[in-house]
């Protein structure tokens, strides 16, 4: 294994997920940090029981490291943010925003798509996917994916992937340091439809009300009438989007 800022990083081939690879090479006693990345994803998960079209060209990638249980709300938007945070770095100008839980929008279109999972012991893995170079069609897609190259960002994996690790250290040291108030505000200053009417897609419901915040374990706080109610897993649709165009 390479040492890459402190991590373990095994690159393969081609593996199934790399968030399952993650998990075999783990070891709860070690106290290390594990990188797994694929040139070849053949049996990609998204969120909610979704698969993960991974098409060549394209960063498959999951990270494990031991975060207690008490902080997994708040870690995924570490993650996400240093993932905002790297694009913005190698591409200054690039139009991207974050989406409720862990989505970056570029052009209202989906980018990439983050895994959290539990792994060994205390060990959180969080698996990341970037369409760098191409995107699956998915035509009935709210977000439809979309490739960063489409919109003429090329770069490619292992440029991204430094660039996200220096934003991570940066991002968990803060977190780590000072708390979650500082991580929550940049998410939130850079997060599409704040304190607009969303739609909240769960389980069993939909739930319409004013996107309000996120609160200490990440759920997403939407105002419903006089009531805040705290949303903690589902899917968001912006509603408002052509009065906020106007
Ligand atoms: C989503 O549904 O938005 C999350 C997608 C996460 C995809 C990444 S690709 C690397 C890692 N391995 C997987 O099987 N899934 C994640």
């Amino acid at each position: 294994m390479k040492n890459i800022n402190g991590w373990l990083w095994q690159e393969y081939e081609e593996v199934g997920s790399t968030n399952d690879t993650i998990k075999d090479i783990i070891s709860s006693k070690s106290g290390s940090k594990y990188l797994v990345t694929a040139i070849k994803q053949t049996a990609g998960r998204g969120r909610r029981g979704h698969s993960w079209i991974s098409l060549k060209g394209n960063l498959f990638m999951s990270m494990a490291l031991e975060i207690s249980s008490k902080d997994i709300g708040q870690f995924v938007f570490v993650v996400s943010l240093s993932l905002f945070d790297a694009l913005h770095q190698l591409f200054p100008k690039i139009n991207i925003s974050l989406k409720w839980p862990n989505d970056i929008l570029l052009n209202n279109c989906k980018i990439s798509g983050i895994l959290l999972e539990k792994g060994e012991g205390d060990y959180l893995i969080a698996g990341i996917g970037v369409n760098i170079a191409a995107s699956p069609q998915i035509a009935e897609a709210s977000f439809p994916p979309k490739s960063l190259s489409d919109n003429g960002f090329n770069t490619d994996r292992i440029t991204l992937l430094k660039s996200y690790l220096n934003a991570f250290d940066e991002n968990f040291s803060i977190w780590k340091q000072q708390g979650f108030e500082k991580i929550r505000q940049r998410w939130l200053d850079n997060a599409e439809n704040l304190q607009k009417r969303i739609l909240v897609r769960m389980h069993n419901e939909d739930k319409i009300g004013i996107f309000s915040g996120i609160d200490d374990d990440g759920a997403l706080l939407l105002k419903c009438g006089n009531f805040v109610e705290k949303i903690y897993a589902g899917d968001i649709f912006y509603i408002d989007n052509k009065e906020r165009e106007n």
